[in-house]
């Protein structure tokens, strides 16, 4: 029987995962809410990690991201990440994605926070998830992949326990209203990104609303860690939020208060290159103390004179470099305001090392899953690797997976942080609902700080919308049906989590006593 797999979401997993699924024989229909290209993938600055160079080792690339997480990530998972890497990424230079190189020919090594070695490969710079989403497009479209463009998941069709296929509402647009369509499947793929939508301000495109991580929930597939949200330390603090990559600080630019001081030394003997969860709250801190008021993020110093500095940031980070001008700011000459922003749901669909959920049949990959690579804080580039990795995956596994008597899915890991919901049936405080309203309440009560009290709040708010909203019809409805639905289960999972852990910060916690991290074994 030749097994039919719809893979939802055009990202770097759900493109991986689709060509790997036609190539074992399957047939594939790749659906996905906006036209293929338009995925978070394309807007990754950094690049991608991996042990690609003589000097680095595969037990260091395993270190950093296991302390990274704060010991929370899945020591297994982890050393699949770092050992089947270099492998994904020699396919994706096979496929066509130039990685930046030196003069020598060898790759430019990029350095980027708690990693102990300058292990990213970028390309264009600054544009490398552009670069790799055009190859991956590119090849999907020569491949037999059935390409549906503009078809939103609407909810996991379920059948005698397992996925039967999905319910979509094609082709809506604010002229022509959509229609539902179902597609039948014996397999089904969430590759459907995260949730940064949730939050007032973020780095994220707007599509990426929870689509995939809500319709689980609703099917009662297992969902954990929700409450770990990563907060990226600098986006540009004028204008649309538009991200600043690490790699600017790898590079050596500073973060100074108002009063030119240089704060992030005062947290962390790594200062700006710390893990991220770690800068982004000491520039929330340092903002606090001015009003609210942005950071500055000097890259000034860079090279030796202002003109090399500026010839050197043109070339280096193209992309940055034209949102900053566009701003009409000026980064060689001066240092540009920044701020943190919502940036990657380190939680997600629970799954095993091939992508497989609690559901038969069903697969989530890249950001909506939880593969538990990332624990409480995920480590700078390890987001497009694991989409890579985890990816092809689950593209090898569901043909054999089809024809196999029972479903190898993993059994529920953490129970404790496992989503539900909590709140009140009514509260005549809450505001009305709106898109706007949901990620103010977000990013006040459930966002880098949090505390019993406010959570609390948003679970009450969250619950009184959830109650009141008329039943969703057009896509944008669907999206914030979607989002109301993670809201409340990642202030649930943060609500059950009373101590501070990695990007899971309670004020009204002391911060777990720094367990020393077990390398070999991870610690929970
Ligand atoms: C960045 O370029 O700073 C973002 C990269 C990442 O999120 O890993």
């Amino acid at each position: 029987m030749t097994v039919h797999a719809v893979v939802v979401g055009s990202g770097i997993a759900g493109l991986t995962v689709a060509l790997h699924a036609v190539e074992h024989g399957c047939r594939v229909t790749l659906v996905t809410k906006d036209v293929l290209e338009h995925a978070n993938t394309r807007f990754a600055q950094g690049g991608i990690a991996g042990v690609m160079f003589d000097d680095d080792r595969t037990e260091d690339h395993i270190h950093d991201t296991i302390v990274a997480g704060a010991g929370l990530s899945d020591p297994e998972a982890v050393r699949v990440l770092a050992e089947e890497g270099p492998s994904r990424i020699r396919e994706l230079v096979s496929l066509g994605v130039a990685f930046d190189r030196g003069a020598d020919g060898a790759y430019v090594k990029g350095l980027e926070a708690a990693h102990s070695y300058p292990r990213i490969l970028h390309s264009g710079g600054d544009a490398t998830g552009t670069a790799i989403e055009k190859a991956l497009v590119a090849r999907l479209r020569a491949s037999d992949v059935r390409v549906v463009e503009h078809a939103f998941l609407v909810d996991l069709l379920v059948r005698d326990d397992r996925v039967a296929g999905v319910d979509l509402l094609v082709g809506d647009a604010e002229s022509t209203p959509g229609r539902r369509e179902t597609l039948e499947a014996e397999a089904v793929v969430l590759a459907t990104g995260g949730a940064g939508e949730l939050y007032a301000y973020t780095t994220n495109p707007p599509v990426a609303t929870g689509d995939g991580i809500a319709a689980a929930l609703r099917a009662g597939v297992d969902v954990t860690d929700l409450e770990f949200f990563q907060f990226h330390p600098t986006i540009i603090a004028r204008g649309d939020a538009f991200l600043v990559s690490e790699a600017v600080r790898g590079e050596g630019a500073t973060l100074l208060d108002e009063n030119g001081h240089r704060f992030a030394l005062d947290v962390h003997p790594d200062g700006e290159l710390a893990p991220r969860d770690v800068v982004a709250r000491a520039i929330a801190d340092a903002m606090e103390q001015q009003d609210g008021r942005p950071v500055f993020l000097d890259a000034t110093h860079l090279r030796s004179t202002e003109a090399e500095t500026r010839a050197f940031l043109a070339e280096r980070f193209p992309t940055i470099d034209a949102a900053v001008r566009a701003r009409g700011l000026d980064w060689a000459r001066e240092p540009i305001p920044v701020a943190p922003a919502a940036h990657y749901l380190m939680g997600g669909v629970t799954t095993d090392l091939h992508g497989r959920t609690t559901l038969p049949g069903l697969y989530a990959v890249g950001e909506v899953a939880r593969t538990g690579v990332h624990g409480a804080n995920r480590l700078a580039s390890n987001s497009l690797l694991e989409g890579a990795v985890f990816g092809a995956r689950a593209g090898d596994a569901i043909a054999a997976d089809a024809a196999a008597a029972t479903w190898a899915g993993p059994t529920v890991r953490s129970p404790r942080t496992a989503a539900s919901t909590v709140g009140s049936t009514g509260d005549e405080d809450a505001p009305a609902f709106s898109r706007k309203a949901l990620q103010r309440l977000m990013w006040e009560h459930a966002g880098l700080v949090r505390d019993e009290s406010g959570l609390r709040r948003a679970a009450s708010v969250l619950a009184t919308w959830r109650l009141s909203i008329a039943a969703p019809r057009t896509e944008a409805e669907f999206e914030d049906h979607n989002l109301l639905d993670v809201g409340q289960a990642l202030v649930a999972a943060a609500l059950a989590r009373p101590d501070s852990v990695g990007a899971h910060f309670r004020r009204d916690a002391g911060a777990l006593a720094a367990a020393p991290v077990d390398v070999a074994m991870g610690v929970r």
